[in-house]
């Protein structure tokens, strides 16, 4: 007959034990965390809070960590990871992080260039949007409610579902977080038609720092501009936002072509800052340049890749007339819809024929190792500069450099319609090296290549303030301790990403968060106290 022994009836209990309650012993900030959470939201929450000892804990933190860098066994890690599952999650998360004093970090989807999003050298606990992920799209209005935690992939995917006639201007990345990129601001390659992301916001849904979700019309249309660029993270947890979706044909055309430094590139580099920025607002012709190496000699390659709301026809006989130098043939283009084209800028070049729902893919803990710096470019660089800069980037030998042209829609918005400013410039740089190997070494390397670039750069780029794109975070343009000097630190990035509308971000961060509990290093910092 069989029995039933002891160590069997353990091992039942053991199993139908939540996996949570097993594995956090004593912890006093996890036990206090949970005990207000479970409290707030009036069920056991052990599932959405994990501490370093549970088994899921890396896993958790991992999933969305995209900056290699950022994870290594040195790392600093949060004490806590929270993952809210609805709205009064996040509220009591806020309530029941501020008397903790711990730094409070927001990830939606990870993508943060340096990491702030879930490292900090303080004390921390990272709150992780990524299961509130809703989007839901309404044609009848043509709108879409896009939760924080949703990617940009997702959102494309649901928008291709109900319309071929429809798209949103966003980035080109899919698994880009909704909550950091449109916070930050937010641009795609429609960006010359329809503008940033955030020229098409309708409402927007926040927890502040009382725990209260509001909408715009509760928020106030100052705290409602700031979440339209300004970042975030200074003022509170962003939900969602309701967006305006905007027309697309249904053919766009896009292309791909190459040219290298002895054979017309510096040339058509060159005469590109007088088109891109001012041709037709239907095309998107952005321009990257990568020292590479070349029948065993050093060059740069000049790589022009475009999105044209259009036909191959139209955009072959627009740029032979107006960048003959990038001699451009119909053989060169492909004809897709603009969700393939949203593919294909994401490098499947076999966009037409693959399935559709590789957008819901996440791509969980994937990571390579980079470092991101911006520019932005007000008056043209005159044709010996780019020489001078091709042979600069085959001294320096990895960082390459994208032109992204501005002018159209971007050029007709005032520049404190929202908190970016850099409406009227010419076109925005992007410093971008990747790499694969963990190695400090190669890690000091390559971030110094990134600076001396960047350094050769001043004599071409904006001035009084140097601007800088939030959503291309950089730490080195400056960090805030959040003590005594806050003002005047955040007064150095805060000038370069939002130039004078950083005065209206710090009176809005005053009013709305007086005792700073939304901060990073690079937040938006309150006014000084009058002594
Ligand atoms: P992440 O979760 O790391 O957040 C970024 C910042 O926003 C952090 O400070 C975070 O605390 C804060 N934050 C996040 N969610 C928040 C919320 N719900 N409430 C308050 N604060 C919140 N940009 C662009 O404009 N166009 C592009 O085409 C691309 N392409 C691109 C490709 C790749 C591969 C990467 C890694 C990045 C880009 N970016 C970009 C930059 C991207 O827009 C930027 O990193 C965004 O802030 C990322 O948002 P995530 O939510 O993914 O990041």
């Amino acid at each position: 007959m069989l029995t039933t022994r002891p160590s069997f009836v353990f091992f039942l209990l053991f199993l139908s034990l939540p996996l949570s309650s097993l594995s956090q012993p004593s912890n006093p900030v996890y036990n206090s965390f949970l005990k207000c959470f479970s409290e707030k939201t009036k069920t056991p929450q052990a599932q959405n809070v994990f501490s370093q000892s549970n088994p899921s804990f890396s896993s958790v933190l991992r999933a969305y960590i995209r900056n290699a860098r950022f994870n290594t066994s040195s790392t600093p890690k949060p004490t806590l990871i929270i993952t809210p599952r609805s709205y009064s999650h996040v509220s009591a998360a806020v309530l029941c992080s501020k008397p903790l004093n711990f730094v409070f970090k927001i990830r939606s989807g990870g993508h943060d260039y340096d990491g702030l999003s879930y490292v900090s050298d303080k004390p921390f606990f990272v709150l992780d949007l990524s299961n509130l992920r809703d989007v839901t799209v309404n044609i009848a209005d043509q709108t879409a409610w896009i939760s924080a935690g949703a990617t940009l992939g997702e959102v494309y995917y649901r928008i291709w579902e109900k319309s071929k006639v429809h798209g949103f201007p966003a980035g080109v990345c899919p698994t880009v977080g909704v909550g950091g990129h449109l916070s930050g601001g937010g641009y795609g390659n429609m960006l010359r038609k329809f503008g940033l992301s955030v020229d098409n916001l309708i409402d927007a849904k926040i927890v502040d720092v009382n725990g209260r979700i509001l909408d715009r019309k509760s928020m106030g249309e100052d705290l409602f501009w700031a979440i339209s660029g300004g970042g975030g993270v200074s003022f509170g947890v962003v939900l969602g936002y309701k967006v305006k979706l905007v027309p697309v044909p249904r053919v766009v055309t896009v292309f791909r072509v190459e040219q290298f430094m002895e054979s017309g590139a510096v040339d058509m580099v060159h005469k590109w800052q007088s088109v891109g920025p001012r041709t037709d607002r239907n095309l998107f012709l952005r321009m990257l340049l990568q020292p590479v190496t070349r029948n065993k000699v050093q060059t740069v390659r000049a790589t022009a890749v475009a999105l044209f709301l259009g036909r191959a026809d139209d955009v072959v006989s627009l740029l032979r007339k107006e960048l003959p130098e990038l001699a451009l043939k119909k053989e060169n283009c492909t004809e897709m819809t603009w969700f393939q084209s949203a593919l294909w800028w994401d490098n499947r070049l076999n966009a037409t024929q693959i399935d559709p729902k590789v957008f819901l893919d996440r791509n969980l803990d994937s990571s390579r190792f980079l470092k991101r710096k911006s520019d932005y470019v007000a008056t043209e660089i005159p044709r010996d500069g780019i020489a001078s800069l091709f042979k600069k980037m085959i001294e320096l030998g990895k960082v390459g450099l994208v032109f992204n042209p501005y002018g159209g829609k971007m050029a007709e918005i005032a520049e404190d319609a929202t908190p970016l400013p850099h409406r009227k410039m010419l076109f925005k740089i992007q410093y971008s090296v990747n790499w694969q190997e963990s190695s400090p070494e190669i890690e000091k390397g390559f971030l110094n290549q990134s600076r001396v670039l960047h350094s050769f750069m001043t004599q071409f780029v904006s001035k009084n303030p140097r601007r800088a794109y939030l959503n291309y975070r950089d730490v080195d343009i400056g960090v805030n301790d959040h003590g005594p000097n806050s003002y005047e630190e955040g007064e150095v990035y805060g000038r370069m990403y939002f130039g004078k509308n950083f005065d209206r971000l710090v009176k809005i961060k005053t009013a709305v968060d007086p005792g700073n509990f939304f901060r990073n290093e690079q937040s938006i910092p309150t006014l000084p106290s009058k002594a």
